[in-house]
């Protein structure tokens, strides 16, 4: 089905590869009108149809700017995030205070810039990548950010909390271990780091996967779609898991 988000305009951040990617590209196959962000511009080119804008997350100043410039929108995706590898031993302040501004503050940024546009029109849908690592479920190395994924789950409740008689919703999306360009690169490092090779690293990622495949980022972005459309009206704070059975 074409036509879902006909008419809404959507801003979605770290579009220029991975999830956010399929998420942008969604939307326009979907009828939006997508401002596709990320910091790498570049990156953005090839994506039909949006418009393309480089924004920052971890600047308030970036962010309040292209919010005054775009004007009140009806979605705003969230997908901006960094997986930092390491236990509360070998995690400094200087990569626990990185994670966390931009896993999560980058989010308190754009939806404090972008509600009250949602406010004004009575409307609005925020979708938030978390992850499957989080609060969801525990894993290691990944101290740091599952701190941060699981603050990304209570950021996104209260914000529901708070305008859920005003229209605007906001979800959680809860991806299992994606096909990505970082994902090729954590793969890379893991087999670095531990001599080993790199199909046996991508092994290692496939096989704490249930359904014993890797998610594609489309996967993620039906299910972006869903929670930015309509159909969704009666579903808002709420985690959605698209995982392979990573959860269960
Ligand atoms: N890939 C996975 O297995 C997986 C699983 C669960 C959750 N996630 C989450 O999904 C999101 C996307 O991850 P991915 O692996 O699909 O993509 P990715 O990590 O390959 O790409 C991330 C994109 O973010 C952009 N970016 C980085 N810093 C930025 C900043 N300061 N401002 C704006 N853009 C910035 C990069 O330029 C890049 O285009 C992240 O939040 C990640 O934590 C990914």
């Amino acid at each position: 089905m074409a036509g879902r988000l006909k008419g809404k305009v959507a801003v979605v951040t770290a579009a220029g590869q991975g999830i956010g990617r399929a998420i942008a590209e969604a939307f326009v196959a979907e009828g939006a009108t997508v401002w596709a962000t990320d910091k790498d511009v570049a990156l953005l080119d090839g994506i039909p149809k949006a418009k393309k804008r480089k924004l920052d997350v971890l600047s308030t100043k970036a962010v309040n700017a292209f919010a005054e410039k775009v004007g009140p929108i009806d979605i705003l995706v969230n997908a901006a995030g960094f997986v930092h590898h390491g236990t509360v031993l070998s995690t400094d302040d200087k990569a626990w205070d990185f994670s966390f501004d931009l896993n999560v503050k980058s989010m308190h940024r754009t939806i404090q810039a972008f509600v009250p546009g949602m406010l004004e029109k009575g409307a609005g849908s925020i979708i938030n990548i978390a992850s499957g690592a989080g609060s969801v479920r525990g894993l290691p190395n990944r101290y740091a950010y599952g701190a941060t994924k699981a603050a990304v789950i209570g950021l996104t409740k209260a914000v529901a909390a708070d305008y859920i008689k005003k229209g605007v919703r906001a979800n959680a999306i809860c991806p299992g271990t994606i096909q990505s360009p970082s994902l090729d690169q954590r793969i890379k490092d893991l087999a670095a780091s531990t001599g080993t090779t790199e199909a046996a690293a991508r092994q290692a990622f496939v096989d704490r996967q249930p359904m014993g495949r890797l998610g594609t980022a489309e996967e993620i972005a039906w299910l972006a779609v869903y929670l930015a459309a309509d159909e969704s009206s009666y579903t808002t704070g709420q985690i959605h898991l698209a995982d392979g059975g990573f959860a269960l």
